[in-house]
């Protein structure tokens, strides 16, 4: 069963065309993530679902049925708590919103309050609270009246390394429940490690929609990383630079990295090269294209080769050797 399909979504502000035909499904349990750049349109979408913004055509179904707003809980990148009100209040508050039944109110609220980790807050005016406990609190009113999608909005953004570990804890634990949840994120290695599925949006349309592992795949790229005991790097960069089927070259720290659909054919031309040049290699490591390299693929990230301005001087001319 789909918990969500969404078909042919559009919307358009004045001319710019933000959803353009946006199709995908969401299957029931599953937690799924909506990554895109800047504008791509994930707010949008996130905001037409529910109904909190209309399209300008498209349909959306929610199990199977016109979409009940009732069971869907939307986490905003921006909360709309009372500052005024305790933790336990804002709780009940929102779950009193969404007709959570009086009796309800303590006993989910108790609950929540156990789960978000907020139990020491429990009576805390909400305007007391960290950047990492609101955001909590946050999610915790948008599930009082226990959805069956849940839909965050960057729920991690901003958060410090623990808070986000705090967050992704709470959003497993509300998955376990058997809740289906849609994040947008821009963090890759969140998504990589909390995502069964995620869609790549840009440009208003969906441009890859897949497991993680499959996006890595479908982006086909190898990652070449080399590390030399001199620690120069220079002449093995402008050498890789000019090898056909080289996709980009860069140093990062200490290590020259180098992105190929051909790291087989490549490799051995790089160390026959370090050699000619005496060049001793003390680290080389080729891994598959991470999710944020795949997603720079997939969003048209990588059409050209990154040239380094650097002049070098004393290197063997590759052309040279080449002969
Ligand atoms: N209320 C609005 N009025 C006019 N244009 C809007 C409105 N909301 C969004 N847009 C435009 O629609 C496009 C998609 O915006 P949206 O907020 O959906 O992107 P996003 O993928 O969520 O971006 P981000 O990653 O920055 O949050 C952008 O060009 C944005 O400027
Ligand atoms: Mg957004």
């Amino acid at each position: 069963m789909e918990a969500l399909v969404v078909k042919d979504l559009r919307k358009d502000y004045g001319k710019l065309h933000a959803l353009n035909g946006v199709s995908f499904s969401v299957h029931e349990g599953e937690l799924f993530g909506l990554l895109g750049p800047n504008g791509a349109g994930k707010s949008t979408l996130i905001k037409i679902i529910p109904g909190t913004v209309k399209s300008n055509g498209g349909t959306v179904s929610l199990f199977g049925k016109p979409v009940d707003r009732k069971l869907i809980g939307i986490v905003p990148q921006d909360d709309s708590l009372y500052n005024e009100l305790t933790v336990k209040e804002n709780l009940m508050f929102f779950g009193s919103l969404y007709g959570v039944s009086k009796d309800k109110l303590n006993k989910v609220s108790n609950q929540l309050i156990t789960m978000l980790g907020l139990k020491n807050k429990k009576n805390a005016l909400t305007k007391t609270l960290s950047g990492g406990m609101r955001k909590r609190l946050n999610i915790g009113c948008s599930i009082m009246h226990e959805p069956k999608l849940l839909i965050m909005d960057e729920p991690t953004v901003g958060l410090d390394p623990e808070s986000r570990r705090l967050v992704w804890k709470i959003i497993r634990d509300i998955h376990n429940r058997g809740v289906t949840i849609i994040i947008t994120t821009h963090y890759m290695d969140e998504a990589d490690m909390l995502c069964d599925r995620v869609a790549i949006i840009t440009k208003g349309v969906v441009a890859a929609i897949g497991s993680p592992d499959e996006l890595r795949d479908s982006a086909g790229e190898d990652v070449i990383e080399i590390e030399t005991k001199s620690g120069q790097l220079d002449a093995l960069l402008k050498f890789s630079e000019i090898i056909p089927d080289v996709t980009s070259v860069d140093i990062v720290y200490k290590t020259l990295r180098i992105k190929t659909f051909e790291a087989e054919a490549i490799l051995p031309k790089i160390i026959k090269y370090s050699q000619k040049i005496g060049e001793e290699l003390t680290n080389v490591n080729v891994r598959k294209a991470t999710l944020e390299d795949a997603f720079v693929i997939l969003t048209g990230g990588t059409a050209e080769i990154k040239k380094s301005n650097k002049k070098l001087s004393g290197i063997p001319k590759v052309e040279e050797w080449k002969k």
